[in-house]
């Protein structure tokens, strides 16, 4: 196999390094295709996926007081937002500014193309004097590239608890893109899932309707379409664990038969025991001593914690040193 586009990964590389591995592990940066694209938003819809809502209800009551320190600069800045999603709660930010008369340009990154179509046709018509430059990347390169540096002040917005997809060592990685990637006194909100209990949690990934089930199964049906597979979507069943030590929340789809898939882009077969699993998903959820700490690693300052009136979610304000 050839490494083609390395920035983004071949979907087939990926593919086959992870079902190589033992344990298997498709990641889910892949559920987001233009199905997953719609799975998650009746997630984002769900009565026990919470997340959304609480960070909404984070940006509808308190954006005067988490944009007062970029605005306090008194100076035109970039707004920044990685992994720009559909724009709901961005547009809370945006439309206040826009009310405002601030001159402040609007960087949205995102790896999804479609994504980023329809946010900016929707923003053009709904704030059509606002200046947009839509980016499609990773989060890291984006970082790396930052094509947004102009001198002026940054503020960086990472919502939607999208870090929480990150494994410890990963996020910490990303967290040193954001230190290398901004000047003193830019500021970065991050949007954090808390520990709270479990079975909140649990039920977030777990809900009853099995909106979440198509979400993970997605990716097999994806892996079918794309790369010309034979996954029996019926013989896996998804399996979502919470851990409250390390605050993982995990999701697997377990073989229920011992099988073998073929995946003909790959010319390859594939063989699963019975009960062996894939690995599809985490969303680590964080306590505020850990958000701390990786201010610190990342040489920010804490401004603020922004938090929901239950204390599920927390936006936090950091200013670099
Ligand atoms: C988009 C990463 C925030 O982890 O909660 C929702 C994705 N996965 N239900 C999350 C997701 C299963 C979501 N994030």
């Amino acid at each position: 196999m050839t490494a083609k586009n390395s920035d983004f990964g071949s979907f087939a590389q990926d593919v086959l390094l992870g079902l190589s591995s033992n344990p298997k592990t498709l990641s889910s940066k892949y559920f987001y295709d233009a199905k997953g694209d719609k799975l998650f938003q009746q997630i984002m819809a769900l009565p026990e996926y919470y997340l959304t809502r609480k960070e909404y209800e984070i940006l509808k009551s308190k954006h005067e007081l988490i944009l007062a320190s970029i605005l306090s600069q008194d100076k035109p800045f970039n707004l920044v937002e990685l992994g720009a999603g559909d724009g709901m709660k961005t547009k809370i930010l945006l439309r206040y500014l826009t009310q405002l008369n601030i001159d402040f340009t609007y960087y949205p990154v995102d790896f999804s193309g479609s994504v980023l179509e329809e946010l900016e046709e929707s923003l053009l018509e709904e704030l059509p004097e606002l200046v947009v430059n839509p980016i499609q990347d990773t989060y890291r390169n984006s970082l790396k590239k930052q094509v947004w540096e102009d001198g002026r002040p940054n503020l960086i917005l990472f919502m939607g608890a999208n870090l929480g997809n990150f494994g410890v060592d990963e996020a910490k990685n990303i967290i040193d893109h954001l230190r290398v990637g901004t000047k003193k006194g830019d500021l970065v909100l991050i949007g954090f899932d808390l520990k709270k209990n479990p079975q909140t949690i649990l039920d977030a990934y777990h809900d009853n309707v099995g909106v979440t089930r198509e979400f993970n199964l997605n990716l097999l049906d994806r892996i079918n379409r794309e790369l010309d597979a034979d996954f029996d979507r019926d013989s896996f069943v998804h399996w979502p664990t919470y851990d409250p030590v390390s605050g993982e929340c995990r999701s697997y789809l377990v073989s229920l038969t011992a099988q073998q898939v073929a995946i003909g882009a790959l010319n390859q077969t594939f063989d699963f025991k019975a009960f062996e699993s894939i690995f599809t998903e985490i969303s680590k959820k964080y306590s505020l001593s850990e958000i701390e700490h990786l201010a610190s690693l990342g040489g920010f300052e804490v401004k603020e914690n922004f938090m929901d009136s239950e204390g599920y979610f927390a936006d936090v304000l950091w200013v670099k040193k």
